[in-house]
This record gives C-alpha cells, structure tokens and sequence, in this order.
C-alpha cells in the first residue's frame, strides 16, 4: 500500500499568522486579561481545544467582552462595523485578518464608494463573506451557486468571491449573469492557498484507490476538497481525525491520497497518515521514506 500526500496540503499562511499572532498574545500577557476570539480562531477543534486550554476563550459577539479585553480578528475577518464596536468598548483589537481577505475589503469598499453594485460569489453563512459584506454596508448580493445567479435581477455589478471558493463555480456563476446580460467586472479573489491546495487534490485524486481528505467538520475549504476529489474518486473520504478512518474501505486500496485543509494541524496530518500506515496491512516500505519528507 503507498500513501501519496498532496503537494499542498495544511495549514496556509492566512491560518498559520492567526495562529502566531494569538500565540504571542498569549505569551506575552503578563498582567493576565483576557483573550478572545470572536468564533473559533479557525475550523479545527484540535487546535480551538489546544488554545481554550490555554486560556483563550471563545465569544460569539462583542458584547460579551469588556472595555481591556484582547479580542483576536480571525484570518475571516470582520466587519466594517465591528472595529468601530470594538473601538467604542475600549477592546484591545488584535487583527489578524488574512491579507487576502483585507484585500477583498478594500476592493469592495471602493466600489460600494463608486456606486456600483457589488456580488459576492460564495456561502452566505460564512463569516469571511458576512465580513466581507459588512464593507459594502451590507449591500451586497450573495450568489452561491448557478441557481441563485439565474435570480440575479440587476444590470451590472462589481463581483468578487469568497477566497475558499472553487473556481468552477466562479466560472459557473459569471457565465449565468453574462448569459443573462449583466455588465459584470469579475475580480477573481480565490485565494493561492485554496487554488494549490485544490489543484494538488484534484490532480492527485485522478491516480489514488482513495483520497482521505482531512480538515474540521465546519471548514469550508476542506468540504470543497472533498467535492473536488469526489468527483474522480468515488472512494473519497472526509474525516476530521484518526476516529474518522474507513480502515475497512482502504484495506482493499493500493495506492491512498492524502490532502488536507487551509486549517488542518500538521499533527492531525501526520497521525491519520501513521495510523494508516499502521493498521493497513498491505502496508509498503515507503512510510517512513514518506514520513522524513514532509517533516
Ligand atoms: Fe488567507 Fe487563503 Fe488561508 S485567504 S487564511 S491564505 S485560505
């Protein structure tokens, strides 16, 4: 058995400043505040169980924290209005937004400024996209998929998409509003992180037995992993860790592909790898050839 891990896979760097920005909170808070964050810093509860036990805690909204608090910006980002809260609370905003995201701000901002109507291509219940919608004073249409493009009524609009989004359906959605006439400008804002991390899973996924796809239950970027893969390997499997293993399912494989999420902890990745190594008995040599390079 040969376990093949995608090029890209884990954690981005979006992810990986969050997490070192919230480390370095944590280290050096020597008069003891609290720290939060506002939703879980990232969609991976090793790493969210990790950081409660070290005493950071989780708020769902604002109101929750008080005027000295640090409140840590995750790599989604937030809202124009909620720096203003935070600002008006007396919070200790510590913002780490991913650049990426930042950028979509601004690009949205400006053209909310210019009037032009803005369309954000992704899942309305993510927080990157309420964030992102937060700065264009919450105007912006939400089109997840072909169908809701076809419910598009305006003449033109300014579109810019969620950064964990697959290009298919940015390519799906624009062709619906051209069709339908819309004087579009398409800023392709999907991420390089999510375009290497899906590209790598879609190309190895074409020549495995299986592909274990590894990310949290809520993380967006993974789940579309999982959608890309399955479409060229029907033995696709999404887990969140060891637990999740159909090891019966892959004792019938060859060959076993591996990616994993922006927000998937090296160390979840290297387990689920090891107990596949482990208890697959078709087992090859090649694990520990494997293991030395990715370390
Ligand atoms: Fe940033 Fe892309 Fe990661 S937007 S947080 S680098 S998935």
């Amino acid at each position: 058995m040969e376990i093949i891990r995608a090029e890209h896979s884990g954690f981005c760097f979006g992810v990986r400043r969050a997490l070192e920005k919230t480390i370095d909170q944590i280290e050096h808070n020597t008069d003891g505040r609290r720290i939060f964050t506002c939703g879980p810093l990232i969609h991976n509860t090793a790493v969210t169980d990790d950081l409660a036990s070290r005493g950071v805690g989780i708020i769902s909204d604002l109101h929750e924290a008080s005027a000295g608090d640090i409140v840590i910006v995750r790599s989604h980002g937030e809202s124009e209005e909620f720096f203003v809260r935070a600002e008006a609370q007396g919070l200790d905003l510590v913002d780490a937004t991913c650049p990426f995201v930042t950028r979509i701000h601004k690009l949205v901002r400006q053209a909310k400024d210019q009037g032009r109507h803005v369309i954000i291509v992704g899942d309305k219940n993510h927080p990157e996209v309420i964030g992102i919608n937060g700065w264009c004073d919450n105007e912006a249409s939400i089109i997840g998929n072909k169908t809701e493009a076809e419910a598009f009524a305006g003449q033109e609009a300014f579109v810019v998409c969620q950064t964990t989004l697959n290009e298919e359906t940015l390519s799906e959605v624009t062709k619906v509003l051209i069709d339908h006439g819309v004087e579009i400008t398409v800023n392709d804002t999907i991420c390089s992180a999510t375009r290497e991390r899906q590209e790598a899973a879609f190309g190895l996924s074409k020549n495995v037995d299986a592909m274990i796809i590894i990310g949290g239950k809520n993380s967006s970027n993974s789940r579309k992993l999982y959608e890309i893969c399955k479409k060229n390997c029907i033995k696709s499997y999404f887990v969140e860790n060891n637990e999740d293993l159909p090891l019966k399912e892959l004792q019938k494989c060859d060959r076993i592909g591996v990616a994993a999420g922006a927000s998937t902890p090296e160390r979840v990745i290297k387990e689920v790898i090891a107990n596949m190594s482990e208890n697959i008995t078709n087992e090859t040599n090649s694990m520990a050839d494997y293991m030395d390079e990715i370390d």
